[in-house]
């Protein structure tokens, strides 16, 4: 083969890496699937709450998962990964805003402080629940142990932070779309299959560990039960 030719071949060829493991693709699509379902059962109200106060509890539990496969995950799924200092953050948004290009198999500096933000937005809403009250016949689980006052308080979360998550959600969704209608990134699929083009091959071996794949699983398994069981 003539040299031009291989060294073009070398240069478009393009190799798929498995950056999302198949238990960070069922996170997502759950957490999408299941806000969803909050959103509009809370906006209702009346007999699917109480169908409310489950999926809210599975919502904690896929929070609980994602912060144990954060520290012990497949390597792209890890918070050591993707989240940067805010320093190294600015430098990436001004070389985007000059145009150059950045490439990442996992998440961008500031697509990592926006999965911590959603994360800790998610968790600040299905926490306050745990304490929320409609006043007629819906309550969560811990709902007894505190006084009416401070309930009141934490249903107010509820509301409040629904908002400041719906924000950040579409935000998030802008985000996305950016990347895969301005700069063609196909990141959508990417959520789907768990598969990134890269020019190079990985140098990491992105296979998870699935002993502590089961073992995340179990202790977010137990405390959704543990929840569900109060409530
Ligand atoms: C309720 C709505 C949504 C929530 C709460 C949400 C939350 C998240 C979170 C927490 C992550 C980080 C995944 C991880 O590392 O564990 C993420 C990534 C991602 N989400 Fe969403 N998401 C939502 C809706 C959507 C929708 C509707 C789309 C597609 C249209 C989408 C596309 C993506 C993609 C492509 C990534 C990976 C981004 C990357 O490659 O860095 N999300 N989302
Ligand atoms: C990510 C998880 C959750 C989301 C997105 C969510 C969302 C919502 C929304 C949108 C409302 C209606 C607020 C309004 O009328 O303005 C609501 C109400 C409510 N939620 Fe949740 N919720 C979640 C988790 C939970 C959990 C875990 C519980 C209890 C275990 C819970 C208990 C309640 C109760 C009792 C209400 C009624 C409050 C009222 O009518 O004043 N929620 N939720």
């Amino acid at each position: 083969m003539p040299d031009l030719l291989r060294a073009h071949m070398s240069t478009t060829k393009k190799y798929a890496i498995k950056v999302w493991d198949i238990s960070i693709r069922i996170f997502h699509w759950s957490l999408v699937a299941g806000i969803g379902f909050l959103w509009f059962s809370g906006e209702e109200g009346g007999n699917i709450m109480t169908w409310h106060v489950y999926i809210g509890c599975a919502m904690l539990g896929l929070i609980v998962y994602r912060i144990f496969w954060g520290i012990i995950g497949s390597p792209y799924a890890r918070f050591s990964e993707f989240f940067k200092r805010p320093s190294h953050t600015f430098t990436y948004l001004k070389n985007i805003l000059k145009g150059e290009k950045t490439d990442y198999l996992g998440h961008n500096p500031l697509g990592g402080w926006m999965v911590i933000i959603l994360m800790i937005l998610i968790f600040t809403q299905a926490f306050s629940g745990l304490f929320s009250s409609d006043d007629i016949f819906t309550e969560g689980p811990f709902y007894s142990l505190i006084s009416s006052k401070t309930s009141e308080l934490f249903t107010s979360i509820h509301h409040l932070n629904f908002n400041v998550l719906l924000a950040a959600i579409a935000l998030h969704i802008g985000a996305v779309a950016y990347h895969v209608l301005i700069k063609k990134e196909a990141l959508i699929k990417s959520m789907l299959t768990g598969e990134k083009q890269s020019p190079r091959p990985s140098r990491i071996n992105t296979r998870p560990n699935y002993f502590f794949m089961l073992l995340s699983a179990s202790v977010a398994a137990t405390v959704v039960y543990l929840l569900i069981s109060q409530a």
